[in-house]
């Protein structure tokens, strides 16, 4: 079996610049999707073929993790569907018998395998197998046509329909499986006498036909599962589809999710037992939960690994980064790539990370910005702590050794080193490194002026 994807179209109702099956589902361009399913249907070879946008699709597709690099084939003018296959045809093993050509769409990104898997089936040298649903808005698809027995003779587009065609709910899906052997022929027949002056792939059915090939159906399990996107609607219709549909698959792995409309995931997300997601929490990239992971409301979390127990209070942004075993991180906190944040440590409301690793237990529990540290174990942050790290052109590293205390409202300039059991006073600029149990106050001397007249109005 041979995959023909179609996905040169401008997709000009997208009112957009981008090409259209670049456009993301779950995170993910339309065109990835419909990748991984020719991957999974183990199609000999996928052809996909590229027009508008052509250069920036290869190269989103190249040396991604995406498998084998399909073969890329131009079709550098949009002439219709039919036009879009005769451009992969060359590369079609044609003279093999028995083997079907499953033409997929680029904008029809979510068709399940075993779906597929019947359309495959019901191909073979003298029969031509189409997917087709019955919609309940039709509007803009190809209608089925069917004879008095019932049998399919032919498809015509919405623009060529007559007004009593245009009352049947039988639509083409766009995905239909071609004996090889018999798809140059079918091909080289096609004209462009219609409303569109394109060559549509449809056409091949009536000559199919013609040809005393059977026309072989199988229905698809929902509309949604075939929705092509030609719209910003549809694109989002699509979308909560998708989501929906995820979620319930998580939901039966043991996945707590307070409300399965008000999440998103755009990636990949693995999951330990007994992990609670609140509200509106959007998960991207590839998320790890271990056991007990609790999500609060509100939360962002991209490529993140966090660890048995973690409490991720709600508001939190997590992004690259690692959260330890029973550590809890927010409400409202920012760790931002290269945080690591150790088991039981605790980063509280509105503390920023940065490239931090932070030892086991350590503590920063209010307001405070760390970047380009490293925490021993044990230590404690006090609030309004700021890690200068950049001194105007470059980055400097800060080091504090385990059990080290640093009073509210400190400055630590780097680059410094904090020993073990080092404590700093409250308030303190500290720029030179603090030996092993020392006290460093870094700050002016207070004096108390007894007296003192405080200021009075001008008349
Ligand atoms: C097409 C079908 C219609 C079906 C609908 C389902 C035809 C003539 N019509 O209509 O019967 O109900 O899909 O979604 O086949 N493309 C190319 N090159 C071209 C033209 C299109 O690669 O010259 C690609 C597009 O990028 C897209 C796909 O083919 O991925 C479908 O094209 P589109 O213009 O969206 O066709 P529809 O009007 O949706
Ligand atoms: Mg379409």
């Amino acid at each position: 079996m041979e995959v023909v994807i179609l996905a040169a179209g401008k997709g000009t109702r997208m009112q957009s610049e981008i090409p259209k099956v670049m456009h993301e589902v779950g995170g993910k361009p339309m065109l990835a999707h419909v990748l991984a399913t020719a991957r999974m249907l183990q199609a000999q070879k996928t052809h996909v073929v590229i027009g508008h946008g052509a250069e920036l699709i290869k190269q989103a597709f190249s040396n991604s993790d995406n498998g084998v690099e399909p073969i890329w084939v131009l079709q550098s003018e949009q002439l219709g569907t039919g036009h879009a296959v005769q451009q992969a045809v060359t590369g079609v093993d044609t003279n093999a018998s028995a083997n079907p050509v499953l033409v997929l769409f680029g904008d029809v990104p979510l068709v399940s395998i075993s779906t597929l898997e019947s359309v495959i089936s019901n191909c073979n040298d003298d029969s031509l197998s189409l997917l087709t649903v019955n919609a309940a808005n039709p509007k803009g698809l190809g209608r089925i046509l069917r004879d008095g027995d019932g049998k399919i003779v032919g498809i015509v587009e919405e623009k060529d329909a007559s007004t009593e065609q245009k009352e049947i709910t039988e639509v083409n899906s766009g995905i239909m499986a071609i004996p090889a052997n018999r798809l140059t022929g079918w091909l080289d027949a096609l004209r462009s006498d219609n409303q569109q002056n394109e060559y549509y792939l449809t056409d091949i059915v009536a000559l199919a036909r013609k040809d005393g090939c059977e026309i072989k159906s199988s229905i698809a399990k929902s509309e949604m599962e075939v929705m092509g996107v030609n719209n910003k609607s549809q694109l989002a219709q699509v979308e909560r589809y998708f989501q929906m549909s995820q979620i319930e698959e998580f939901l039966l792995a043991g996945l707590t999710v307070r409300d399965p409309s008000r999440i998103d995931v755009r990636g990949d997300l693995q999951f330990g037992s007994d992990c609670i997601i609140d509200c509106n929490v959007i998960l991207e990239g590839k998320v790890s939960l271990g056991s007990g992971v609790s999500i609060g409301a509100n939360c962002i979390i991209k490529n993140a690994k966090i660890g048995d127990g973690a409490y991720i209070l709600p508001g939190t942004l997590i992004e690259d980064s690692e959260v330890g075993e029973n550590a809890s991180v927010g409400p409202m906190a920012r760790i931002r790539p290269g945080s690591i944040l150790g088991a039981e440590s605790k980063i509280g409301n509105f503390v920023e990370t940065k490239n931090a690793r932070i030892g086991k237990g350590s503590k920063a529990s209010h307001l405070a910005y760390l970047g380009d540290v490293e925490i021993g174990d044990g230590c404690n942050i006090g609030a309004g702590t700021i890690v200068c790290n950049y001194d105007g052109v470059n980055k400097h590293k800060t080091k504090l050794g385990n059990n080290v205390f640093v009073g509210s409202n400190s400055v630590l300039v780097a680059p410094l080193d904090l020993a073990d059991n080092a404590f700093v006073a409250a308030g303190s600029a500290i720029n030179t490194d603090v030996p092993p149990h020392t006290l460093a106050v870094g700050r002016a001397k207070q004096r108390n002026i007894a007296g003192w007249k405080r200021p009075h109005k001008k008349q």
